[in-house]
């Protein structure tokens, strides 16, 4: 598990309806999301973005939640079955200093690293990890609270991102927080 990870009544707060105020999963994912996709979403903590993107890849896609804390996962569903989502989301507890995806290689179309990255310890081989699993020029968004990230170290985490194979995304897109939206081109 990581060093710090934010704990379980966080994991609660960060459900609240309120939240959709400032931060709408909706409008924030949909222009990176259709039916039929495989999304990687590591971090979901309680799901807060996980029903909406499983709503979103509609019954033929998938959603891979990829959680360090079982009691966050075990929520997650929860909310999931009381959805009728359960079918499209898989729950996977990460142990250790890798993802764990090497099945997924080349199979994600588009993976969202939200307010996950500060709380990673081995931030280079989770982006490695992150780029393998996308299939060729799939994407990758990566979005950082202003407040918990600093603009010097979200341009680390740009530069470690890059030293895994993606390249941004130009124009840069306008966003909310600190935030990225990369490419995971392998020179084709
Ligand atoms: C601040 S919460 C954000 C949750 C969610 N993305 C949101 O915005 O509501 C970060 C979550 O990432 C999880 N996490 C931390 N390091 C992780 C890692 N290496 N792999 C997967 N999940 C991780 C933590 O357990 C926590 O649930």
């Amino acid at each position: 598990m990581a060093d710090h990870v934010c704990p379980p009544i966080i994991g609660y707060l960060l459900l609240s309806p309120l939240r959709r105020f400032f931060e709408n999963p909706q409008k924030l994912l949909a222009p990176f999301v259709s039916e039929g996709m495989t999304v990687l979403e590591p971090g979901p903590a309680m799901g807060f973005f996980t029903l909406p993107l499983a709503r979103m890849v509609g019954p033929g896609g998938r959603v891979v939640a990829l959680e360090v804390q079982q009691k966050m996962l075990d929520k997650l569903m929860k909310r999931a079955r009381k959805a009728g989502l359960q079918d499209r989301i898989e729950p996977r507890l990460v142990e250790g200093g890798s993802l764990g995806i090497s099945d997924l290689a080349g199979r994600v179309d588009f993976a969202a690293a939200l307010h996950v990255v500060h709380e990673v310890s081995d931030m280079a081989q989770f982006f490695r990890d992150v780029f393998a699993a996308l299939k060729p020029g799939g994407k990758l968004l990566v979005v950082e609270l202003k407040g918990h990230v600093s603009a010097v170290e979200f341009e680390k985490t740009l530069e470690t991102e890059k030293n895994a194979g993606f390249a941004l995304e130009t124009p840069p897109i306008r966003m909310p927080d600190r935030s990225a939206l990369l490419s995971a081109y392998r020179g084709d």
